[in-house]
């Protein structure tokens, strides 16, 4: 990749970013479709986080991702947010044409999911009630799935989101409980949203064991580290069908670059890049 004076810069703004898998896989694909852009990461501090959108701007800046801590206080200095991620009330992408804020993490979730099956008209089943389960249960609501059951260790926590995921109108059968009392007899996919099996913890109790699991369940789990998780296994030892946490990573990055470039993401290099950084 040549950076030449005309060249458009996009990024990452968080803290920290140095272990950020985004920048190789969005240059990956600026190389193949020879787009004229780089991908660099910033790290931002909280306290600088206004100037650091108001001297992007000014900059020229084409679009950020935003990652933790800066999610939700970016919302801010945004002109304008996209519905769901006003609902979400994160944003994880920012488009500088318009100023405007995205949640690409639930997309990701779902076009993940949806390289086996459709998720509308699906029953489904959330584990965790915190900021990820927030991104993916919005987005499964507005993607029209029948029934969302949000589980957590903390039950107050999965009632909470599930009022709030109700009252959003998008859907109207929403359930919470606790996630130890897991019955996945009628669910069609299960999603992951807890760290229970992220490294270096990854030999723990999985939240569901394979004689929960059914064959036609989809199981997909939002830990990427290791590519498969101890609730993966259970998954293909029960013959049901596995979705791996690199994918979602993959569609939430190509769904950001759709947004600031306008052009189809190309999936397959993207996917190659974020392999390799994560030498799975
Ligand atoms: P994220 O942004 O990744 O969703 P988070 O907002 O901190 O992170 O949420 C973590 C979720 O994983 C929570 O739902 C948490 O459950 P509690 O609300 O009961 O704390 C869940 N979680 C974390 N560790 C867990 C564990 N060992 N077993 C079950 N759930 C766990």
């Amino acid at each position: 990749m040549e950076i030449k004076g005309s060249t458009n810069v996009v990024g990452l703004i968080g803290h920290p970013v140095e272990h950020s898998f985004s920048p190789p896989m969005h240059n990956a694909a600026f190389k193949k479709l020879d787009m004229d852009y780089v991908y660099t990461a910033f790290d931002v501090n909280p306290q600088d986080l206004e100037n650091a959108i108001k001297g992007a701007e000014a900059l020229n800046i084409k679009g950020f991702n935003v990652t933790i801590p800066h999610k939700i206080e970016v919302m801010k200095y945004l002109n304008e947010i996209d519905e769901v991620a006003k609902l979400i009330g994160a944003v994880n992408t920012i488009d500088f044409k318009d100023l405007k804020g995205y949640n690409t993490d639930g997309i990701g979730a779902i076009k993940a999911i949806e390289e086996v099956t459709s998720v509308k008209n699906k029953n489904v089943v959330v584990a965790g009630a915190g900021g990820a389960s927030r991104a993916i249960s919005f987005y499964l609501a507005k993607y029209g799935v029948d029934t969302l059951t949000i589980l957590n260790r903390n039950v107050e926590k999965a009632q909470k989101l599930s009022e709030d995921v109700l009252k959003s109108g998008l859907i109207d059968n929403v359930e919470s409980g606790q996630i130890n009392d897991m019955d996945l007899g009628d669910a069609d996919i299960l999603i992951n949203t807890t760290p229970v099996g992220m490294h270096p913890n990854v030999d723990v109790d999985p939240i569901a064991s394979s004689d929960k699991m059914h064959e036609d369940l989809v199981v997909f789990d939002a830990v990427y580290n290791p590519n498969e998780t101890v609730l993966l296994k259970e998954a293909i030892k029960a013959d049901a069908i596995p979705v791996y946490g690199i994918k979602m990573l993959l569609y939430q990055g190509a769904e950001s670059f759709e947004i600031w470039t306008g052009k189809k993401a190309p999936i397959d290099v993207m996917e190659d890049a974020l392999t390799k950084y994560l030498r799975l």
